[in-house]
């Protein structure tokens, strides 16, 4: 439609689906290698990583949400303090009255009475980004990442329940081609002995558990398709600001994100089990790795929720799918990965089905246009 958000001439949508898909290839191999090519005696606490990312999210969404108030909040002028002079400086948010007005306004929306609905899908993500490291730990980063694709069916799945969405026999078909072509990629996991750390001694290594790994994806894909679908619907059946949506999303992440780190064993072996961790504590081990792979996350929970906003969950699907093929490339470079018959087999299954799915229902028209059109 013509109201559709633009930069540099580009539509949003597009721009924020293929940075995604470079994100998600990006984190998926930051990830994993964070991870592995410490012993154990150095990992860095995941729990702490999943707490800054949720603090910069929210941080970075406040500052946002806070430059665009006038844009979000009719009440805004109405709030100015008057009488004000017309001038610029006036109405610059450096004005300390204006400043004032903003945050107020700011505040009102976000602990506005709907607030709570954030709750859900903030405690599913927090779940949800835990259980990404328990994955990213235990399973090639390329293996990882062609599992995660079953979120694509719980997102279906989700969407048809709760959007009501309504999906023709050929999207479930493909969406069953996803399924089988994530199992076959799994059957090569029993050959794919961890990454090991080159320099670790024989007992403090890092090992991989294949089975550990993929059982923390089954339950990742299905928070991500619930909290996915959840806060589109929020986004879309009731008015409010995407960037107050985030700031209500991160507060309502901080309880759950501060549970763990509470409850993980110290990562200092001289510290007492379960005292209240220091800062130096909390992010003991972050190598450059660890944070790079933060600020990855920050970065993509930002650019998903502009894909949910302005494209929706499936899509979003769609182009998680195109940095498999990135980070299979990746992996052989990087990491050594062994390329299997199955691992070929399987990838190019969940590949065919993800372009199958995107295939409009009756007549054809091109890949993008048949999508939402609106
Ligand atoms: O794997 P999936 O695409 O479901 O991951 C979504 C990621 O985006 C999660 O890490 C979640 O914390 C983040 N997110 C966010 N803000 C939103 C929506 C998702 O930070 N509004």
């Amino acid at each position: 439609s013509s109201a559709e958000p633009t930069l540099c001439g580009l539509p949003l949508k597009y721009i924020s689906l293929v940075t995604l898909a470079v994100q998600n290839a990006a984190l998926t191999l930051l990830m994993h290698y964070s991870r592995v090519s410490t012993p154990p005696s150095r990992a860095y606490s995941a729990a702490s990583a999943v707490l800054a990312t949720e603090l910069l999210k929210g941080l970075i969404s406040l500052v946002i949400a806070f430059t665009r108030v006038e844009d979000h909040s009719p009440q805004y002028t109405l709030a100015l303090p008057s009488p004000l002079p017309q001038s610029h400086c006036a109405t610059s948010a450096l004005n300390p009255r204006v400043f004032l007005a903003r945050c107020r306004i700011l505040g009102k929306e976000v602990f506005r009475q709907d607030c709570w609905k954030l709750s859900i899908p903030a405690i599913l993500y927090v779940i949800q980004n835990n259980l990404q490291f328990v994955a990213a730990s235990n399973l090639e980063a390329a293996t990882f990442q062609v599992s995660y694709q079953m979120k694509i069916l719980t997102t279906a799945a989700f969407s048809v329940f709760l959007l009501r969405r309504k999906l023709s026999p050929l999207k479930w078909l493909a969406l069953f081609f996803l399924a089988l072509g994530v199992g076959i990629v799994q059957i090569q996991s029993g050959a794919a002995r961890g990454l090991i750390s080159s320099e670790a001694s024989s007992d403090d290594v890092h090992t991989m558990v294949p089975f550990k790994g993929f059982v923390a994806v089954a339950a990742a894909c299905f928070t991500s398709g619930l909290a996915g679908v959840y806060f589109e619907m929020v986004l879309k059946n009731s008015s409010g600001d995407l960037w107050v949506r985030n700031v209500q999303l991160s507060l309502f992440s901080l309880l759950p994100a501060l549970v763990p780190v509470f409850l993980a064993p110290s990562p200092s072996p001289n510290a007492p089990a379960h005292s209240v961790p220091s800062i130096t504590h909390l992010f003991a081990n972050f190598t450059p790795w660890a944070w790079a792979t933060v600020l990855t996350q920050v970065f993509g929970g930002l650019i998903t929720a502009l894909v949910i906003k302005y494209a929706d969950n499936i899509m979003k699907g769609f182009a998680t799918s195109l940095s498999i093929v990135i980070s299979f490339l990746a992996s052989v470079a990087l990491f050594h990965f062994r390329i299997t018959a199955s691992f070929i087999v399987g990838a190019s299954v969940v590949l065919a089905a993800t372009w199958l799915y995107s295939q409009p229902d009756g007549k054809r028209v091109p890949f993008f246009r048949a999508r939402r059109s609106s």
